[in-house]
């Protein structure tokens, strides 16, 4: 290795530092939501407020490595330079100096710091359209600093500008990129395809509208070069999954798998995909906002990425559990837990949620497998039928929505994993027919919750409501958790907007029980547990240990809801699908009701 993940971080802030910039630091991946974009993917987007103006308390010159998440392209990581994960090197000028200094720095960190030779770099500006002129300033500089005047191009706004995609509001602007040769020792490299985009600059001087581009206040830069592929190739390597940054993972995959990374093509593809979805998933559950896989927004992302590489462990042949937990522990141990320090703390946490989602997906893959293969067959025979009828008969190629939704609802297949193994075998997914059985199903779920809720005896109809009651139970067996198994139920009492609940206990709760038993129901919430309904008589009840509040009013078969092992209630509901739904709980007042019964007010939040 002629420089390392460490050192090249390190250089780069040591650089900017060198040049009056601050370390800033990095940030959650996680999105804060402020827009819409689920996961941090550019080192810009926590500066937001200060490119558009706000004063930053360190200063107007900033820079940091800043993890981020992309992925929009999942399905095409397996290949050598796609990674849902990658690290940011940044810096900005904060309304401060621009294109001169910007210019100069970046060439002189390329050249003298890295190494590379000024003769071989190129560098695209953009050639300007309504919004913005074509930037001469910035080719002039080049010029100026020795970049040859034929290795200078003006392109159009889709290579030459940034902003982030699908929002408004936010900060953008006409980028100049930097490329080198793919192969330095190419006589004659053709641009582009001979070339390696390296990184960016982008001079963010204007603010996207709803209807166009408006000039900002301050000229702005925001420079973005990828660590992993700087990494790369400064290190003259063609495959991502040789840096130092994967070196441990691929060989740790090859350990278990006992297959060869360089001699075996669709291991080497499953590898690339394990080692990087397994390194984003370490990522994601271990970051300061931690998420976990559910079936929504960035959970359900996660998922995407945590059921993509257990399918690929099971091609490679190997236990995805242990198989993830183990290349995790090499990241951790080996590659960032120095960089990302939170991760060494939260590792037990880490390979524990791999392990269950593997669990998850594991007692529904054998089976929804099966179910994809009849689906495939039948279109096969339906095929082959056809065509000794009519010759002239066009084969069907796509797998109904239907029959995806069933993959999905029933066994736990993410739409896209559905369309990744059907185009292996050549079909497509009737994404549409998709979308409206979920609608359906979800309309039906909903008809469903409100014929429950008049057995229930529930006085508010919504949905919120339906929450609650489902927090009660969540409630209800955190207290027994708590404080004691003989802590039961004495009544409850939902609203919309909050809950409140009686149990028997002697004395007042102390503040850290409060917070354990809080606790205790969000960590139930963040797993996203489903709550499942099952009858049963009441023997059956007894024996599996589900708890009835109002025993006397049961009949022989009785309604129960257990949320994994957490809860098991007798209860005629109706609940929640899933713990996930509820949002964040918390205590509001603990207080006496009467002799030796306690009153929890609580909201959903
Ligand atoms: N914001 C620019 C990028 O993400 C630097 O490439």
């Amino acid at each position: 290795m002629k420089i390392t993940s460490k050192q090249l971080r390190e250089s780069w802030i040591r650089f900017y530092e060198g040049k009056g910039h601050v370390n800033v630091g990095a940030v959650s991946l996680i999105g804060d939501g402020s827009t819409g974009v689920m996961f941090n993917v550019a080192g810009m987007q926590p500066l937001m407020p200060y490119l558009l103006g706000k004063p930053h308390p360190l200063g107007k010159r900033l820079c940091n490595v800043q993890g981020c998440v992309r992925t929009v392209d999942i399905e095409s990581v397996g290949d050598a330079s796609h990674f849902t994960f990658f690290e940011m090197m940044g810096n900005w000028s904060l309304g401060d100096y621009f294109k001169r200094e910007k210019t100069a720095w970046t060439y002189e960190l390329l050249t003298k710091v890295y190494g590379l030779d000024g003769d071989k770099l190129c560098s695209t500006v953009f050639e300007g359209n309504d919004a913005a002129p074509r930037d001469e300033e910035t080719a002039s500089l080049l010029r100026a600093l020795g970049i040859r005047p034929e290795h200078i191009f003006y392109l159009p706004k889709s290579d030459n500008w940034w902003e982030l995609e699908g929002t408004t509001g936010t900060p953008c602007g006409p980028d100049n990129e930097w490329f080198y040769p793919i192969d330095p020792e190419n006589p004659a490299p053709v641009f582009p395809d001979d070339y390696v985009e390296i990184g960016n600059d982008v001079y963010m001087q204007y603010r996207k509208t709803e209807t166009g581009y408006v000039p900002l206040e301050n000229r702005n830069v925001d420079t973005g070069f990828g660590l992993d592929r700087m990494l790369l190739f400064l290190n003259g390597l063609h495959d991502g999954y040789k840096t130092d940054l994967f070196a441990g993972a691929i060989a740790r995959l090859e350990e278990i798998t006992g297959k060869s990374y360089d001699g075996d093509e669709a291991a080497r593809k499953a590898m690339r995909i394990v080692a990087d979805h397994t390194r984003t998933t370490v990522m994601l559950i271990g970051d300061v906002n931690g998420i976990l896989p559910s079936n929504t927004g960035a959970g359900y992302i996660l998922r995407r990425l945590m059921r993509r590489a257990i399918r690929y462990c099971r091609q490679l042949g190997v236990e995805p559990a242990a198989t993830m937990r183990a290349v995790a522990e090499v990241f951790i141990d080996e590659v960032y837990g120095e960089a990302y320090p939170l991760l060494a703390q939260k590792k037990d946490y880490i390979l524990g949620e791999i392990g269950k989602e593997s669990d998850r997906f594991e007692t529904m893959l054998e089976k929804g497998m099966a179910e994809f293969e009849k689906c495939v067959a039948g279109i096969a025979r339906k095929n082959a039928f056809m065509a000794q009828k009519d010759p002239a008969y066009v084969p069907e190629t796509v797998i109904g929505g239907k029959q995806a939704f069933r993959l999905y609802d029933t066994y736990g297949f993410p739409l896209e994993l559905t369309e990744e193994m059907a185009s292996e075998r050549g079909l497509a997914v009737d994404r549409a027919g998709f979308d409206a059985a979920f609608r359906e199903h979800q309309e039906k779920s909903r008809g469903d919750v409100h014929a429950g809720e008049a057995k229930g005896g529930l006085e508010s109809h919504s949905v919120q409501a339906i929450r609650y009651h489902t927090a009660t139970h969540l409630l209800n067996a955190a207290l027994k958790a708590v404080l004691s198994p003989d802590v039961n139920q004495k009544g409850s009492n939902i609203t919309d907007e909050r809950m409140r609940f009686d149990f028997n206990f002697p004395r007042a709760m102390t503040p850290e029980e409060v917070k354990a038993v809080e606790d205790l129901v969000n960590e139930k919430i963040k797993e996203d547990i489903p709550v499942v309904y099952r009858e049963m008589t009441l023997e059956e009840a007894r024996a599996e240990h589900f708890v009835g509040v109002f025993d006397s009013k049961y009949g022989d078969v009785v309604k129960t809801y257990s949320i994994g092992d957490f809860s098991k209630e007798m209860c005629g509901g109706p609940h929640a699908a899933r713990t996930g739904e509820l949002g964040h709980f918390r205590i509001v007042k603990e207080q006496s009701s009467s002799a030796g019964v306690r009153r929890i007010k609580a909201v959903l939040e």
